[in-house]
């Protein structure tokens, strides 16, 4: 399974794509709101520390205007990275339009806030990506959200369809075991999750122990 960071803070990004473990970047209008960055000076940056797709929002609500403001995306980003520029368009009719029309024209779109398996398929029908099933937000509604991973996995490996999955709304270590035991391509985790699945109790008891014999071993 794919990690990505979802996330905007660029510290955050640089120190954990050091660890060797990244392979992409997503972000919302949210997380953008909350590193305190421009939208340019994140473009400006994030393309140089990780090497894989980074998904940035589209915020038009109707498709012609959508593809506009994807272009934009695009053209100030660049050209040597612009393959890795994934257009996160949300899931509604006209954003299924736009992620057509940049489909054809071979630009990269993440259809987000999936609530159902039938959004996902028709996404995956208007030639996205990605989808982004939120399944955190499910979880706090009340809703199983693994339930909805299982369900488009189950569908796309029926048809083969390419669309990769990106288990998005990540909120603790255990959604990521269950998104890669269901075979989800790809997992965006916020950065808190990611350094909290590096830790384990006994990996710091046994570093202690270790390290008091080792002072007692004859040098
Ligand atoms: O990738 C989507 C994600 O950023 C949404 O997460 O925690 O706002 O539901 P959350």
């Amino acid at each position: 399974m794919k990690l990505f960071i979802d996330t905007a803070d660029l510290n955050e990004i640089k120190e954990l794509a050091s660890w060797g473990i990244l392979d992409g970047v997503t972000t919302n209008p949210t997380l953008l709101a909350k590193s305190g960055r421009s939208f340019q000076e994140v473009i400006d940056e994030i393309f140089d520390l990780v090497d894989g797709p980074i998904s940035l929002e589209v915020l038009s609500e109707k498709a012609d205007d959508m593809i506009k403001e994807a272009k934009q995306i695009i053209s100030k980003t660049p050209q040597k990275y612009r393959k890795n520029v994934a257009i996160k368009i949300p899931m509604t009719p006209e954003g299924l339009k736009a992620v057509k029309a940049l489909s054809k024209e071979g630009i990269k779109t993440n259809v987000t806030l999936i609530f159902s398996a039938n959004q996902a398929l028709l996404a995956a029908k208007a030639g996205a990506t990605f989808v982004s099933p939120f399944i955190g937000r499910l979880d706090d509604n009340g809703q199983e959200g693994m339930q909805l991973i299982e369900e488009i996995m189950d569908i796309f490996c029926n048809y083969d369809i390419e669309t990769e999955v990106i288990v998005a709304s990540i909120r603790h270590p255990i959604h990521v075991i269950e998104a890669a035991r269901l075979g989800a391509d790809i997992a965006t985790v916020p950065p808190d999750v990611i350094r909290k699945m590096t830790k384990h109790p006994l990996t710091d008891a046994g570093i202690q122990s270790f390290l008091k014999d080792w002072a007692k071993v004859k040098k």
